[in-house]
């Protein structure tokens, strides 16, 4: 669909880093709820640069034809468009991430999943020399990837239904040398039939079909945002065949909705998993559910 641009009147343009700053943060302010850090991460992206050396440049004079995009891109957020799908660059831990819109944006509370399950691949491989990790529904790659950028002597496979989502994230890996992840098309545990493992994570779909937060999302892949009546049927078909694929004494861990993790305790519990616990991701929310198998 041809996007009309509101260019700014020449004769009130103006020319300078600063200015195009102000620019567009007045011109976003009605559109985002962060319209001055929208407008930053644009503009560093197409200058090709952080926001540390944006603020260094304020002064330098835009070229006209990143001006174009510049313009371009700010109508694009106008219109509801994600920043990270109009640069095509997410951050997530520590890595700067490919995006697009077969791949869910990578999400802040997601890195809680992170940091748990490095807590518990770093403590068991203090008693042993290998582990085996699986990241079921990786889409961009991100959680697999986070681990494998932290840890050594680890073996991770990261799966995911969608071809598309699977590109994007051996793209991703391709960016990071010496990071070793085996992608797999398929749904769930389909195509790890016999392989067991010492840790299995996941981020799974997990709004509810109508939900009414769903418009905003409406950028973002329908199949890596919903799951059934009650945004719980991915989570239900995961634990149900997760015990199979782990070793005893294995862990489980699953991002959920913030609401959901008294659902997610009892799925587990009727799965036969033991010390089962929630853990909070920065906003308070209860976020990751995790548990062992005996
Ligand atoms: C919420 S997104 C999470 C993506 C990524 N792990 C992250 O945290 O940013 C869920 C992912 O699950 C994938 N997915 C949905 N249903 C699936 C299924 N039946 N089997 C495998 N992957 C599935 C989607 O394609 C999507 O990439």
């Amino acid at each position: 669909m041809p996007v009309e641009i509101d260019f700014p009147a020449p004769e009130t343009a103006p020319g300078a880093v600063a200015d195009w700053l102000a620019w567009a943060t007045a011109a976003l302010d009605a559109h985002s709820d962060s319209p001055r850090a929208d407008a930053e991460r644009l503009l560093a992206r197409l200058l090709a640069c952080d926001y540390g050396a944006l603020i260094l440049r304020r002064d330098e004079a835009l070229e006209s034809a990143l001006v174009l995009r510049y313009v371009a891109w700010v109508e694009r957020r106008k219109l509801g468009e994600p920043v990270a799908y109009i640069t095509a660059r997410q951050g997530f831990w520590t890595l700067d991430l490919v995006v697009d819109s077969a791949v869910l944006i990578p999400r802040p509370d997601t890195e809680t999943l992170v940091e748990w399950a490095l807590e518990i691949a770093r403590g068991a491989l203090k008693n042993e020399a290998s582990f085996a990790l699986a990241d079921l529904g990786t889409g961009s790659g991100a959680i697999a990837l986070a681990l494998a950028s932290e840890l050594r002597n680890v073996s991770i496979v990261a799966t995911d239904y969608s071809p598309a989502a699977l590109d994007i994230a051996r793209e991703n890996a391709q960016a990071l040398p010496g990071v070793n992840v085996e992608f797999i098309e398929g749904s769930w545990f389909e195509p790890l039939a016999g392989r067991s493992f010492d840790l299995i994570v996941s981020n799974p779909p997990y709004i509810a079909e109508g939900d009414p937060h769903l418009p905003a999302l409406r950028y973002e892949p329908h199949s890596a945002l919903t799951s059934g009546p009650d945004g719980l049927a991915a989570l239900r078909a995961i634990t149900a065949d997760a015990v199979a694929h782990l070793q005893p004494g294995g862990r489980l861990l699953l991002e959920h909705g913030a609401d959901q993790a008294g659902a997610v305790q009892v799925l587990l519990q009727n799965a036969g998993f033991i010390d089962i616990a929630t853990r909070r991701d920065l906003g308070g929310n209860a976020r990751v559910t995790g548990g062992r198998r005996p």
